[in-house]
């Protein structure tokens, strides 16, 4: 048996956020201990939503910046930049001239563009192709990625089969790897945590930041001395992500038993999260004081990613009859 193969991206449309961290960062930094692990910044899928290129440079090299601060390690996984691998692109085209229509009006990026009456860009509608893309280009086996990715992933599912019919075994299929009780992260608002819902909580704010936004989660307003619900509340729902079995129950003991308010939670939450990621706040100033690093790990990555993308590419091309 060979090891898995696994494949992630994420999106660079600003900082990686504590949804991205536990749905998908987290994971993907444990499966790098039980396969082939890729993972790419998705500056191609970016360019949908962020049109100022200072900005989309400095969030690419943030996105590496966190993600190799919390663990990532180049010597056991891949990181690299989606379009270092243009070969995306063109596999892209090839899954778009099979793609039905229908499959893609279904999907739920573009349906939320039309509920709220914008103007979709090509780009958008046909995203999950280039998603499919990303996957199939590697002989992906395991996609790490939460909820809101699951319907990506049965699209590519659904063309790696049709591709395959057609053409003959070119593609693996793969499965989407998603951790139930990480599938969707609640953010600020209690809706799933995003960055275009404006609910955020970045993995490396300022303390001061941090302590703003996390005194600004919605709550209701039961009054200090009535009891409360935890099993409602986003407060316990965030804390359990980030402290230890016995202080969440302590947390829910409180809550149940009045005489504490929201803001008391809330700062207790605040602690929790500052000293989780205490370790790799220092590492990521590490990181940063040398420039060079991140240049070199993604050009590394870039490399060992690309050679597998034109081994599967020229495959396909054969199979498709553009070349022999
Ligand atoms: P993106 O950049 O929106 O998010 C990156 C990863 O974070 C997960 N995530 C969450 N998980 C749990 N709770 C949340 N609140 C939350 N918010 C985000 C996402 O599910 C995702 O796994 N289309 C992808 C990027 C992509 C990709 C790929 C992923 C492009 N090509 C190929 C896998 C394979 C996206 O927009 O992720």
């Amino acid at each position: 048996m060979h090891p898995p193969r696994i494949l992630s991206g994420i999106k660079p449309t600003g900082q990686p956020h504590i949804g991205n961290y536990f749905g998908m960062m987290r994971p993907a930094i444990e499966w790098q201990e039980r396969g082939e692990a890729f993972y790419f910044i998705a500056d191609y899928h970016a360019l949908t939503s962020v049109f100022d290129p200072a900005k989309l440079r400095e969030y690419v090299r943030g996105v590496a910046l966190d993600f190799l601060a919390c663990g990532l390690d180049p010597a056991k996984a891949v990181l690299f930049r989606q379009s270092d691998v243009p070969q995306h692109t063109e596999l892209a085209w090839l899954l778009s001239c099979q793609t039905p229509m229908p499959m893609l009006e279904n999907c739920h990026a573009y349906k939320d563009h039309l509920a709220k009456e914008k103007t979709p860009s090509h780009g958008l509608f046909a995203y999950p192709v280039l998603m499919a893309a990303d996957i199939l280009i590697y002989d992906a086996n395991v996609v790490p990625v939460g909820k809101d990715q699951k319907q990506h992933v049965e699209v590519t599912r659904d063309l790696a089969h049709k591709m395959n019919a057609l053409y003959g075994p070119i593609f693996t299929v793969p499965e989407a790897s998603i951790l139930p009780t990480l599938a969707t992260i609640p953010g600020l608002d209690g809706q799933k945590m995003s960055k275009s819902y404006g609910n955020t909580i970045e993995l490396f704010p300022e303390e001061k930041t941090l302590r703003k936004k996390i005194m600004g989660i919605v709550t209701d307003s039961t009054p200090v001395e009535a009891p409360k619900d935890p099993a409602s509340s986003s407060i316990v729902a965030l804390y359990r992500l980030f402290a230890p079995p016995a202080e969440v129950e302590k947390m829910e003991v409180d809550f149940r038993a009045g005489g504490t308010g929201y803001g008391d939670f809330k700062k207790r939450l605040f602690g929790a999260v500052w000293d989780f990621f205490a370790p790799q706040r220092a590492r990521r100033a590490e990181l940063e004081a040398d420039p060079g690093y991140v240049d070199g790990v993604l050009a590394d990555g870039a490399q060992r990613a690309g050679a597998i993308a034109e081994k599967v590419m020229q495959r396909v091309r054969t199979a498709v009859g553009l070349r022999h």
